[in-house]
């Protein structure tokens, strides 16, 4: 067995109310309190007792996990203990996905038999496909993406069995298998080009290669460089403990809905230009600042708060994001075959000039993932709309590990968060 983390020891916290005089002393247990303590601190015997405030979690665990590990300060990321750049290094995805899904690396017949249920899946119904037909021309691929996902639901009504693991299991192996498919019908549909069905010979990122560009050629053979650059950039993907999307699908699926809905949930948080949309916004900055020389001015811009430097910063990393410095080695390599873009060195200069000056050295604002991901997809050939869809492809499998992880967690209820009501009174209507 693999040794679990250690948690300083555990000890009370002593806390007096200057309202009432009393003393309390509650339990700190895994370097927290449990907030549901806090509730014993009253005034008056029939108040509600004290709340914990926190806007946007910022200091509030909303879960026990044992996926994935971040140490933000140090810049460590590891999933199932794994640290990163060993998995991105030495690993395919689907193993990673495995090992974020079940705790453990698969053995040679567990990948096996796990990539040949991913593969049986990888079609979906000609009716979703249809479905998908439906959607205007210049429709953004993530809204295709998301309402695909949901819709989903209705073909597979016995996924709403949430609790039972069997009827769980089969909806992992569908929906890791069926969203490179509904990623790339949603290109091509913006393309207006025909759909091209999975190729199950091909490896997992091969054949969403395939699905995306393959033309008249009986058989699609993307270049292995590229297709190990997609390896990489899906593995660093895969998890990321309780960020906004993988909350989402917890909150969603806490009330027990299907997994395709909390998976569309998921996809719809990460969406967002603070989320999963960054890369995306991180290309059309880098296309609005156009050459090296206007860098320090729009740097300036960001300082006084005109606009953020995006790709740069992080909730948690106060440090360099340790995905970015794997997808920065991984952009040279892709470029040796692609072609270097010029706007590498718009990327470089930004990067060379905010990790020297104070505003963001203060606020310890580093490069993420997000910072140089754009340019290796851009040079690899998807549009921008699709960055954020190539982030939720793999983050499938971290969504759904999150997702069990909740389900079969005693501690988990329906999630519902507590508000400070600071409006009106009862008043009478006149
Ligand atoms: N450019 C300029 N200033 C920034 C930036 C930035 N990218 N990020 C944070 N700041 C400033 C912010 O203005 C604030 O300054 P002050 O203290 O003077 O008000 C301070 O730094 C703290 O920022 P915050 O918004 O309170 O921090 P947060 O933890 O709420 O936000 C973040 C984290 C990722 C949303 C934010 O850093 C950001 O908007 N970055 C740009 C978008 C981006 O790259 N997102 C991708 C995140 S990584 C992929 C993923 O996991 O989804």
């Amino acid at each position: 067995m693999p040794e679990t983390k250690q948690s300083s020891p555990a000890g009370s916290l002593k806390i007096t109310d200057t309202r009432t005089g009393k003393n309390y002393e509650i339990p700190i247990e895994n370097e927290s309190i449990r907030a549901m303590d806090l509730r014993q601190i009253k005034v008056k015997d029939d108040d509600f007792g004290l709340l914990a405030y926190d806007p946007a979690f910022m200091n509030t665990a909303s879960c026990k996990s044992k996926i994935t590990y971040i140490d933000g300060d140090k810049g460590i990321l590891l999933y199932r203990g794994y640290p990163i750049a060993q998995l991105a290094e030495k690993c395919s995805y689907l193993q990673v996905a495995y090992l974020i899904l079940f705790g453990e690396m698969p053995t040679k017949s567990e990948l096996e038999e796990w990539t040949e249920h991913v593969r049986l899946h990888t079609y979906v119904h000609e009716n979703v496909k249809r479905l998908m037909e439906g959607f205007r021309y210049d429709a953004h691929p993530m809204g295709i993406f998301v309402s695909t996902l949901a819709a989903l639901s209705t073909f597979y009504p016995e996924a709403r069995k949430v609790l039972d693991p069997e009827v769980r299991q089969k909806q992992i192996w569908r929906l890791i298998g069926k969203v490179p498919t509904i990623a790339a019908f949603a290109y091509r549909h913006s393309l207006g080009m025909p759909y091209v069905y999975p190729d199950n010979d091909l490896s997992y990122t091969e054949n969403f290669l395939s699905m995306m560009y393959r033309v008249a050629e009986a058989k699609y053979k993307p270049n292995p460089i590229l297709t190990k650059a997609l390896e990489v950039l899906y593995i660093l993907h895969a998890d990321h403990e309780q960020n906004c999307s993988a909350n989402t699908m917890r909150s969603i699926g806490s009330s027990q809905s299907d997994p395709y809905c909390s998976a569309a949930g998921a996809a719809a948080a990460l969406y967002g230009p603070l989320h999963g949309g960054a890369n995306e916004q991180v290309l059309r900055m880098l296309d609005e600042i156009g050459t090296k020389d206007n860098v320090p001015a729009f740097i300036k811009e960001c300082k006084e708060g005109k606009g953020r430097l995006m790709g740069f910063g992080h909730r948690v990393y106060k440090n360099y994001d340790p995905r970015a410095k794997i997808i920065k080695e991984m952009a040279y390599q892709v470029f040796e075959v692609t072609g270097k873009d010029p706007k590498l060195e718009i990327a470089l200069e930004l990067e060379r000039i905010a990790l020297q000056d104070d505003y963001f050295v203060k606020r310890k604002l580093y490069p993420n993932v997000d910072f140089y991901s754009g340019l290796i997809y851009k040079a690899m050939r998807f549009p921008v709309e699709m960055f954020p869809v190539l982030f939720a492809i793999p983050r499938m499998s971290g969504w759904l590990a999150q997702w069990q992880e909740m389900l079969t967690d005693s501690e988990q209820k329906i999630a519902r968060p507590r508000q400070l009501y600071l409006g009106s009174q009862h008043r009478e209507l006149k």
